[in-house]
């Protein structure tokens, strides 16, 4: 089967999507699949690269500085059937299933999930309603309340509403949050402390979307948990624990600080805590309309309440990424597991 492995892309998180895809490339079972390279550059177009060196190459790539080569090619549907269509030499390469590794907007927020379906190739992951509302961190928590799964409080803000930090202390309390509604990988989020903290921070989150959710800050341990399957039946992994070493598990103390955060894999609970955590992940997977795989991310108050912090719905799969490792500790090693989600895909 040719699977068409897609990263890159024009969102914020750009380069940790190369730094997934390296890793999926490497782990994917070429007896099984052979792999088709798709980069999408900062720009927004769409590259085959003939061999995994891209993932050496560049951290980025970008249209103007492209290894020769590098292949202008468009997914296309002929004849009802996804074809990808070198522009170069005109040439077709038949596509069994697509397995897009694309982090944030433009990629896991449902947009080429659509185009996926507009072709009618079968893909890895959520479909299009799910991609979207699990990218939207506003839409995301609407959905979370009215199911009663427990979320942090929050506030929207919007560039015209001119809510104050003051408005905001006196709901949500002191620190807070700031996150854009739209983004990943903790980019573009800042802890606040004083109103200077707010101004400064608003105008960096600002840049990432029109829309900025002020949230609770819940005091407690970070807890993560792998989800798997269709939507009628999830499996759930054992789940980890992150330990930032940093003021929080930010972008910086993800991907740029080797000792930025201490990963806990398993998580130490109970047994019942255990029993608790899977059951609401499932129960999120469900809720948020997931198929294939997402991250269910937590906090765990000291009276052992959880919260529902956020779904991923193309979780990272870099060296210091949660979902892989989640699944080895529960049994399911990385080759297998990238086996499993793409035959989940053809399914
Ligand atoms: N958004 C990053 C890739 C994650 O959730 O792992
Ligand atoms: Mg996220």
């Amino acid at each position: 089967k040719n699977v068409a492995l897609i990263f890159g892309g024009k969102s914020a998180e750009h380069e940790v999507s190369l730094r997934s895809a390296k890793n999926v490339a490497d782990a994917l079972d070429k007896n099984l699949f052979s792999p088709i390279l798709i980069g999408i550059s900062k720009e927004g177009s769409w590259y085959r690269f003939p061999s995994d060196a891209v993932f050496s190459q560049a951290t980025k790539i970008v249209d103007k500085a492209l290894p020769p080569q590098a292949e202008p090619v468009a997914l296309i549907s002929l004849e009802g059937k996804p074809v990808l269509y070198s522009l170069q030499n005109q040439s077709k390469t038949n596509v069994d299933a697509a397995f897009p590794i694309l982090h944030g907007t433009m990629g896991e927020d449902g947009t080429i999930q659509g185009l996926f379906k507009m072709v009618q190739l079968a893909f890895v992951g959520c479909g299009v309603w799910s991609s979207a509302a699990g990218m939207d961190k506003e839409i995301m928590k609407r959905l979370f309340t009215e199911a009663q799964i427990p979320n942090a409080r929050y506030m929207l803000l919007t560039p015209y509403k001119n809510t104050s930090y003051q408005d905001v202390v006196n709901k949500l309390g002191s620190p807070f949050f700031i996150k854009p509604a739209n983004a990943g990988s903790s980019v573009g989020v800042h802890k606040i402390k004083t109103v200077e903290d707010f101004e400064k921070g608003l105008k960096d989150s600002f840049q990432f979307d029109t829309k900025v959710l002020a949230e609770e800050f819940i005091e407690g341990r970070e807890i993560e948990c792998s989800v798997m399957g269709h939507n009628r039946e999830p499996q759930a992994s054992l789940p980890g624990e992150i330990i930032p070493q940093h003021e929080f598990y930010s972008y910086e103390a993800k991907y740029i600080d080797d000792n930025g955060a201490l990963l806990k894999i398993p998580a130490e609970m109970t047994s019942e805590a255990l029993q608790k955590l899977q059951t609401l992940a499932k129960k999120t997977y469900q809720v948020m309309g997931c198929d294939g795989l997402t991250r269910v991310d937590f906090f765990l108050r000291k009276n052992g309440d959880f919260y529902v912090n956020e779904i991923n719905t193309i979780p990272g799969f870099t060296k210091i990424s949660m979902y892989p490792k989640m699944w080895e500790a529960s049994g399911l090693g990385y080759r297998d597991l990238i086996t499993k989600l793409i035959h989940l895909g053809l399914e």
